[in-house]
């Protein structure tokens, strides 16, 4: 997707597509914004969709498929076993990433749940360069633990730092020179980091990883949910990179991998997922829990026309003006508010924009989940479904203290194709409201807190009266408008 210079002088993103079939979307108005997160517990997972006008919650399951994903999902072969749609998903990945042995999945999760069950063991250490929530739950609930060894660099909120997601290769040596390779499970590297601002992972990096690796006899697994973003970056960012198609970097990427998984809600932008192993034995050790958990061997969970939507859909992956329109409105969004002096992270990554809410609201403490009250104020202010991405998705630790998190972020998830640029528009004018506004804001206290994964099913109230008095400065400011 080219950026094209406007005769004003301002630098556009440009589609390169346009939109056939849309879907009818409502603002309610402030009071009803108000009910609807109160009756949610002040939890974005818990609002309708009704009531939602821009749901940048994930961009997982939501992205916009092509012309030619819909018609390929009209042609599957329907069948438990053997399906030629389950055949051509396999000759893709086989393709695509150079291994031979494909285990599909229903979803990211479920193939983390397989990877953990046969890898990791009681006391074993996953080093990675930063966890996802599904993924350390699956370590921790097989009895092994989490080694977060991001560089340094990637937890600079603000910074012009391409490769913000490298691992710090120093730090796995330490690792294996204080608990012995013997303990380590596998290593890890998560594709355009998650919970840390979808910032990529650079091919030298993953190099570097590679050849500790080696050094060690240890197994790499690459978490390649994220990775349509990852190849963006690394095709305009990392010199290595520049005279390299999107498939030839795809590939320079597996060839250095032992594993690579993925969430087919976020590559491919349809629904399920797969593991592509490069080792038989591994494969055969894992291939039992798919008919346990998924299904059958040539489904795995997902139905025909999701498994001929996916298998389109990676092949797209390797069209750069595809994978770009992410990243490129995500720029967009970064460089206004930032422009506003609004705090995001930067640079600019894949998956969404990255509120910076240590600093947005910086009165807040951390304890009242300052993440999940920007959240839950931005809906009232604009109908825009946000996540947090702090505390509150962190579990409490067995002594019912609150390990803080690194980073208090609202998510804006960018689906692909997904809104128009006049959305994203609307939706940076009313955060630059609730910037100027900011004060108003107020904490948050749990009223219910489930035991595992709290952020999905919690409920929360406001700590005060802040949500009237939020709502009573945006009729002053706005009137009627919604
Ligand atoms: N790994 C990464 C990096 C992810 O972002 C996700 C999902 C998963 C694994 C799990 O995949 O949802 O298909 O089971 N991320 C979603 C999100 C939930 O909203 O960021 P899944």
């Amino acid at each position: 997707m080219p950026s094209v210079r406007f005769f004003s002088g301002e630098t556009v993103p440009l589609e390169m597509h346009k939109v056939r079939v849309v879907q009818k979307l409502t603002l309610p108005d402030i009071d009803t914004r108000l009910a609807a997160i109160t009756a949610a517990g002040n939890n974005t997972f818990l609002l309708q969709n009704r009531d939602v006008f821009m749901d940048m919650l994930t961009d997982s399951g939501v992205n916009a498929m092509s012309d030619r994903q819909v018609a390929a999902m009209m042609v599957a072969d329907d069948s438990y076993a053997g399906s030629a749609t389950y055949t051509r998903l396999e000759t893709r990945l086989r393709e695509i990433f150079g291994m031979d042995w494909i285990l599909p999945t229903h979803q990211g999760r479920a193939c983390e749940n397989i990877l953990a069950q046969v890898m990791v063991t009681p006391g074993s250490i996953v080093p990675m360069n930063y966890h996802f929530t599904t993924t350390k739950a699956h370590i921790v609930l097989n009895g092994g633990s989490v080694e977060e060894i991001i560089h340094a660099r990637g937890l600079e909120v603000t910074s012009d730092e391409p490769f913000k997601g490298d691992m710090d290769v120093a730090a796995l040596e330490r690792l294996v020179a204080e608990h012995g390779a013997g303990r380590i499970a596998f290593v890890r590297v998560e594709a355009g980091t998650n919970l840390i601002g979808g910032q990529p992972v650079s091919l030298a990096n993953l190099q570097e990883v590679r050849a500790a690796c080696d050094r060690h006899g240890l197994t790499l697994v690459y978490d390649a949910s994220l990775m349509a973003d990852n190849l963006y970056f690394l095709k305009t960012r990392e010199a290595a990179c520049r005279d390299l198609s999107i498939r030839e970097i795809t590939r320079k990427i597996a060839d250095l991998c032992d594993v690579i998984y993925f969430s087919a809600r976020k590559l491919g932008c349809a629904r399920g997922g797969a593991i592509c192993v490069r080792d038989e034995a591994l494969y055969n050790r894992m291939r039992g829990l798919v008919p346990l958990y998924e299904g059958f061997l040539t489904y795995g969970g997902m139905s025909v026309r999701e498994i001929e939507a996916l298998t389109v859909g990676l092949e797209e992956t390797m069209d750069e003006d595809m994978i770009s329109q992410g990243p490129q409105f995500i720029a967009y969004m970064v460089g206004e508010l930032d422009r506003r002096g609004i705090p995001v992270i930067t640079p600019a990554g894949g998956l969404g924009c990255h509120i910076d809410v240590m600093r947005f609201l910086d009165h807040v403490p951390q304890p009242q989940y300052s993440a999940g009250a920007l959240a839950s104020a931005l809906y009232i202010a604009s109908g825009v479904r946000g996540m947090e991405r702090g505390t509150l998705s962190e579990q409490r630790a067995p002594d019912g203290t609150e390990p803080l998190a690194n980073m208090e972020l609202v998510r804006l998830a960018m689906p692909r194709r997904v809104f128009t640029l006049s959305q994203v528009k609307y939706a940076i004018d009313r955060i630059d409201w609730l910037w100027q506004n900011r004060r108003l804001v107020g904490g948050l206290t749990f009223v219910e807190e489930p035991e595992i994964l709290r952020f999905f099913y919690g409920r929360l109230a406001p700590v005060s009266d802040w949500q009237q008095r939020l709502v009573a400065q945006f009729k002053a400011d706005f009137g009627d408008s919604l």
